[in-house]
């Protein structure tokens, strides 16, 4: 199986950009946190991350016919990207939104997600850890298929 974790704008900043919610690590921890699920799952796995709405986009356009899944942190475009929905509705592979901080217990903005009803799950506020769970997930949804 061929996985892709995307991640969408300022997530490169993960270690400089508000510590108090999401931590000290950086984004390079992140992306090996996330390769290390290569052994463990005996998968593949790429990372890749971009801080524009349509570099997002063509990512996951092609990724349709390159991978087997996506985790995808869209950042802030989570709560208003009807482009980044219409890409998701429009793929043939699952998709789980992930992101570190709990999004239900911030600002009031956070709390809508116009993607989730694109995607298969979503797991927000567990840290990296919502990236496992959302591996677990995509893997728990799409077994047999
Ligand atoms: C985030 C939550 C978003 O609301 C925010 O805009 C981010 C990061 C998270 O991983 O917690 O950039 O997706």
């Amino acid at each position: 199986m061929n996985i892709l974790v995307l991640n969408g704008p300022n997530l490169n900043f993960l270690g400089k950009r508000e510590p108090e919610i999401y931590g000290n690590k950086t984004y390079t921890q992140l992306e090996n946190y996330c390769k290390d699920f290569e052994k463990e799952f005996n998968l593949s796995i790429d990372v890749k991350q971009s801080n524009l709405e349509g570099i997002l986009i063509d990512i996951l356009q092609y990724a349709d016919s390159k991978y087997d899944g996506v985790l995808l942190n869209a950042g802030a475009f989570t709560h208003y990207s009807y482009a980044l929905y219409d890409c998701i509705k429009s793929l043939h592979i699952p998709v789980v939104e992930i992101h570190l901080s709990d999004i239900m217990n911030r600002e009031d903005f956070r709390k809508t997600s116009v993607i989730k009803d694109a995607c298969i799950d979503s797991v927000f506020g567990f840290g990296f850890e919502s990236y496992k769970i959302g591996l677990q997930s995509l893997l728990e949804r799409t077994q047999g298929k």
